[in-house]
């Protein structure tokens, strides 16, 4: 059965290092049209949500901008991670879009901090063509800066991992973005991400349909595959979808029977709302101020009401579906966005189907 929340898997903390405040301006980023706090997680706050967390628990610090916090400050923040590592803080994570990544900043998430094992990713779209849509303040694509954070982390002996929106200008270069993937030598893993912004209930103008996604995504598999670049880098959500078709559980949230509460948002200010997917002002769990119990009791309050409740229909609508075991009805943010027209609620499952058929005959040759 699907579940918006496990209590006995501990929530992933998702920490809004810089509320949504950025040092650059990427078209389709939802985190800039959020009405949030945009100042910075106070040393305070983060001691206050160790406190309020009863099991241990890995936090991932991730923005807005993460780098975009005064360094000092962001030690102050390391410090209390570090006096709580490993008993209650189990790991580590940045998430960044890598432009402000300095020298400084390696030496104090490497050599400084070097007992907390940071791991980082950041986001690029793939080809200086494809990443079109990542701009600065300027309108310049910031493709060469954060190829030049991969350089960077590679002198410090340091993997990292990219996350990569795919648009409409990006569909036709599946083999360009495997060929590009496999040049940068430090990548650990990638994840590729759908761009479905809606507008007033239909696809914004650079986003793409879900049956758009799940072709581009076979051709990736394609040239991966001829390529045999599986043996050197993972890339979701082809990974997830051959564990699941293998019988294997996958740690991918979208192939996971446990769903966007457990992946936990808490802005400067305190609020506290599930995945960042999710707009935080529609799906508010709590202020951490004004936390009497336990964040997990908050959590299972949460889920039984307000718009969690229409989450919890689009899940249950999964129940009778043939493929519901592998597909665990995939991203609720995307669904729930997508309520409103049937026709891309209705493509979001050929989509997942169009995945299952193909993928399982591969898996069968
Ligand atoms: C909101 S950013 C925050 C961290 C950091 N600024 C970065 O860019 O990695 C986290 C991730 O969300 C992705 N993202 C932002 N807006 C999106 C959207 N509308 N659809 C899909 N992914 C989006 C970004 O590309 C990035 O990989
Ligand atoms: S760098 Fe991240 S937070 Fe900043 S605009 Fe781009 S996606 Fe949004
Ligand atoms: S294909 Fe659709 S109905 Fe079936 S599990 Fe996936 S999201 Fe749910
Ligand atoms: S909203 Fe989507 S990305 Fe976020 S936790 Fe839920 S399934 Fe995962």
């Amino acid at each position: 059965m699907l579940k918006l929340y496990d209590r006995k898997i501990p929530p992933k903390i998702i920490l809004k290092t810089t509320g949504n405040a950025c040092n650059i301006n990427c078209k389709y980023c939802f985190e800039l049209k959020k009405n949030v706090s945009n100042s910075i997680i106070s040393p305070e706050t983060l001691e206050k949500l160790i406190h309020k967390i009863s099991i241990p628990f890995p936090i991932i610090f991730h923005g807005g901008e993460t780098f975009l916090i005064n360094k000092n400050k962001f030690r102050e923040l390391l410090s209390i991670v570090k006096r709580n590592y490993p008993h209650k803080i189990t790991s580590v994570k940045i998430q960044s879009n890598g432009t402000l990544l300095d020298s400084e900043w390696c030496e104090i998430l490497f050599n400084e901090y070097k007992d907390l094992g940071i791991d980082i990713a950041l986001s690029l779209d793939g080809t200086k063509e494809m990443n079109s849509l990542r701009v600065d303040q300027n309108n310049l694509n910031t493709f060469d800066k954060v190829l030049n954070a991969y350089k960077l982390l590679e002198k410090y002996g340091k993997k990292s991992g990219m996350l990569s929106v795919i648009s409409k200008n990006s569909l036709d270069f599946h083999n360009e973005y495997v060929d590009f993937i496999s040049s940068i030598p430090n990548l650990t893993f990638v994840k590729i991400n759908a761009l479905f912004n809606v507008d007033k209930n239909n696809l914004s103008e650079d986003s793409i349909t879900p049956t758009e996604f799940a072709n581009f995504i076979i051709k990736v598999a394609e040239h991966y595959i001829n390529n045999k670049l599986y043996n050197r880098l993972p890339i979701e959500p082809i990974l997830s979808i051959l564990q699941k078709l293998k019988g294997k559980e996958s740690r991918y949230c979208n192939y996971q029977k446990n769903k966007c509460y457990n992946y936990i948002s808490v802005y400067p200010d305190g609020q506290i709302a599930p995945c960042d997917c999710f707009s935080a002002d529609e799906f508010t769990i709590a202020y951490l101020d004004k936390l009497d119990d336990d964040l997990e009791i908050a959590i299972d309050q949460a889920i039984k009401k307000g718009n969690s409740l229409t989450l919890q229909n689009i899940v249950k609508n999964c129940e009778m579906c043939k493929i519901k075991n592998f597909c665990t009805g995939g991203c609720l943010s995307q669904r729930y966005y997508f309520s409103g027209n049937k026709e891309l609620s209705d493509d979001f499952c050929a989509s997942k189907h169009r995945l299952y058929n193909y993928f399982s005959n591969l898996v069968i040759k």
